[in-house]
């Protein structure tokens, strides 16, 4: 595949902040593709855009368009963006493509990808891998809080997540409405102060106790369960970093329980796994404890134990989690260190490990669905995406329409 022509622009994703695609324009035709942006980033991800700023990543990226189409250099398969990382890597100089930025670097590979695949007129995920013949669960995000919305009265827990266990993915995100909508009838009864309005990844941004909202979920899984005769395993994500205050090194709750301490917190929530029968559990404990997280799973080796902030998709801290035993469990969000090579690496590395990846949006989306086939062409057993919204349901979308394809 040899590139004609190669336009990078800023776009606004799904919470209208600006962020980066990338045009890309062969003999067979164009592809685009474009990245999202987080919200609660952790600290080990790279920056997302060049420390000079969007506008500079986005001229770097015309810069490295303008060397691929004049030199020629030809791109057949996914290890052949190691010949487009080296280019880059001529003008920065960082370890980690931070010049560049990890947003303009996902946008850049995701749209060579795609034009690599319309070059052998292939959907991007048999490009990848021709042998793929199976369909991640869906994770959907239905009641949330935290960094996710901006008021005072709300849950001190990011995300309350549904894993509907189905065979179909259309039967999953489904099973994923029918609860979200049980769910919110029950919220409007029992929540006075909520008046309806949803986080940036379209949860429900009630202010109910941690304890009272996991109490209702398993109510309305139970009924869906009844209903549907599917299995309704559900979750959350902490996002603990975000509200741990390293000058007392306490977790501060502004629903109960308060100011807990490392160790009152792995008491909380295992106690909350085992109440509740939670089969998923990401980011309890602040990003550097790698310890509380493996004491933790040693007490709930069933629950999958997921890093996301304590990993941000970065091998040698996905090693640690290893060596340490602190995870089972990791989020993949490939522009957390942009390089799709990078991300494959810490994939395969899970999985040696028995980690189970799960490949994950970001709070603020774009339509583009790269994800979706990444989690084909990978196999990774679980997407995280949301429930509602135009950007979330473009990779659900897209996976029914593979399912199809394959005929699975
Ligand atoms: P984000 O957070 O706002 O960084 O995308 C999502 C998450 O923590 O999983
Ligand atoms: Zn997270």
């Amino acid at each position: 595949m040899k590139i004609e022509g190669l336009d990078a622009i800023k776009v606004l994703n799904s919470r209208s902040e600006e962020t980066i695609a990338v045009y890309i324009k062969t003999p067979k035709g164009k592809v685009s593709a474009a990245s999202p942006s987080g919200k609660s980033r952790g600290k080990y991800e790279i920056n997302q855009f060049s420390s000079k700023g969007i506008n500079f990543s986005i001229s770097f990226l015309n810069l490295i368009g303008k060397r691929l189409a004049e030199n020629q250099i030809v791109l057949e398969k996914f290890e052949d963006l190691e010949k487009v990382e080296n280019l880059i890597k001529e003008y920065d100089k960082s370890e980690n493509f931070e010049f560049l930025g990890g947003n303009a670097l996902f946008a850049l590979e995701a749209a060579l990808l795609r034009a690599m695949a319309l070059e052998k007129s292939m959907e991007l995920w048999k490009f990848l891998n021709p042998k793929a013949n199976s369909l991640p669960r869906s994770l959907g995000n239905a009641i949330g809080g935290g960094m996710h919305i901006k008021k005072e009265l709300k849950s001190d827990i990011q995300e309350f997540l549904l894993c509907p266990e189905t065979k179909h993915l259309y039967d999953s995100h489904f099973l994923s409405l029918q609860a979200y909508k049980e769910l919110k009838k029950k919220l409007l009864e029992c929540d006075k102060n909520w008046n309806g309005e949803l986080t940036d990844e379209k949860a429900m941004a009630t202010s109910l106790p941690t304890e009272y909202t996991l109490t209702l979920i398993r109510d309305v899984s139970k009924i869906i369960e009844k209903k549907y005769k599917f299995r309704m395993q559900y979750g959350m994500d902490m996002a603990a970093s975000t509200f741990f205050d390293a000058k007392t090194q306490e977790y501060v709750y502004k629903n109960l329980p308060k100011r807990l301490d490392s160790k009152k917190q792995l008491q909380y929530v295992s106690s909350l796994i085992k109440q509740h029968n939670l089969f998923y559990v990401e980011d309890p404990f602040q990003e550097d404890d790698f310890e509380s997280f493996s004491n933790l799973l040693k007490k709930n080796p069933k629950c999958l134990i997921v890093g996301d902030d304590l990993t941000a998709t970065n091998l040698e801290r996905l090693k640690k989690a290893v060596k340490m035993k602190s995870i089972n469990a990791i989020i993949i969000k490939p522009n957390q260190n942009g390089s799709l090579l990078r991300t494959k690496e810490v994939v395969d590395f899970a999985k040696k490990s028995k980690i189970v990846p799960i490949i994950s949006h970001r709070s603020g989306e774009t339509s583009d669905y790269t994800i979706a086939d990444l989690a084909v062409a990978w196999k990774i057993p679980f997407i995280k995406t949301g429930i509602l919204g135009r950007e979330r349901l473009a990779k659900i979308d897209r996976l029914i329409r593979i399912e199809r394809e394959m005929g699975a």
